[in-house]
């Protein structure tokens, strides 16, 4: 039996969130991770852009023997999953359905707030997936936030006073009875965003979408992995741009050191 080779594949380091959560989750497989770090940020690009840059990396992952891939990235998984599917062999998650499929246990036919970047909201791939599911998504963009959490200011009261604002205007056209965290980033803001939200009387819990997709995948990939052997998984880690800067930043998205990692150069 062979190891399944599970690509991931984010705009940056913030997909380490889901790498995170896979790696103890999936005993036996190889991750092999993939940071677009020299064109990030994606959340305030095109479609046509995401689309693009996404393609070109899922074609790496599967160039070198991914058998299945994970868009950790909520921006590249809200614009571009179609043209990603359609471009490779290997089955592809995105993170949209995980996480609306975990928003809706239980809530039918109630508001969600969907948090996440301009380019997702822009996109509706959120409210459409909600909709599919008799759930009501309220989308607030929030792009102030992944340079707040890159700069390590999660716990900070810049980030705070930003939070108050946007879930503040969120709330005016909104009562959430669950609250989707919609971009790898924010997992890291979990903690000021619950209090920001009780601030303001709401005691909704909070949607995790790389916990939900972690999990999907879990349930989709663990027996396989099991047969291949109960080891614990490994994994290796390319970026577009910076080594050094990866294996800093991503070390907190990820909650351990990144020993290596491999600069790749995709062009544009
Ligand atoms: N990875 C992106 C997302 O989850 C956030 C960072 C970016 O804009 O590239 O939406």
């Amino acid at each position: 039996l062979t190891t399944p080779t599970i690509g991931v594949f984010d705009s940056g380091f913030g997909g380490l969130t889901v790498l995170r959560e896979l790696l103890p989750l999936v005993q036996g497989a190889h991750y092999i991770y993939l940071g677009d770090t020299a064109r990030l940020p994606y959340g305030a690009k095109s479609q046509a852009t995401v689309a693009r840059y996404a393609v070109e990396s899922a074609r790496f992952l599967e160039d070198r023997g991914c058998t299945s891939l994970v868009i950790a990235c909520n921006t590249a998984s809200a614009l571009a999953l179609d043209e990603i599917r359609a471009a490779v062999q290997v089955p592809v998650t995105g993170v949209i359905e995980p996480a609306v499929q975990m928003a809706h246990h239980g809530r039918e036919g109630s508001e969600v707030l969907v948090l996440a970047t301009q380019a997702t909201v822009q996109s509706h791939a959120y409210l459409l997936a909600c909709a599919r599911r008799n759930l009501q998504a309220i989308e607030k963009a929030c792009p102030l936030l992944v340079p707040l959490v890159e700069e390590g200011w999660v716990d900070h009261p810049v980030t705070r006073e930003v939070l108050r604002i946007y879930i503040a205007e969120a709330l005016l056209a909104c009562k959430p009875s669950a609250v989707l965290l919609g971009c790898t980033h924010y997992p890291l803001i979990a903690a000021p965003i619950a209090e920001t939200l009780r601030e303001f009387g709401i005691q909704a819990p909070l949607i995790d979408s790389a916990h939900a997709t972690a999990q999907e995948v879990g349930r989709r990939l663990s027996t396989e992995a099991h047969a291949a052997g109960a080891h614990p998984a490994t994994f290796e880690c390319f970026a577009t741009d910076s080594v050094e800067k990866f294996q800093r930043l991503g070390s907190h998205f990820l909650g351990q050191p990144i020993p290596r990692v491999e600069l790749l150069d995709l062009g544009g």
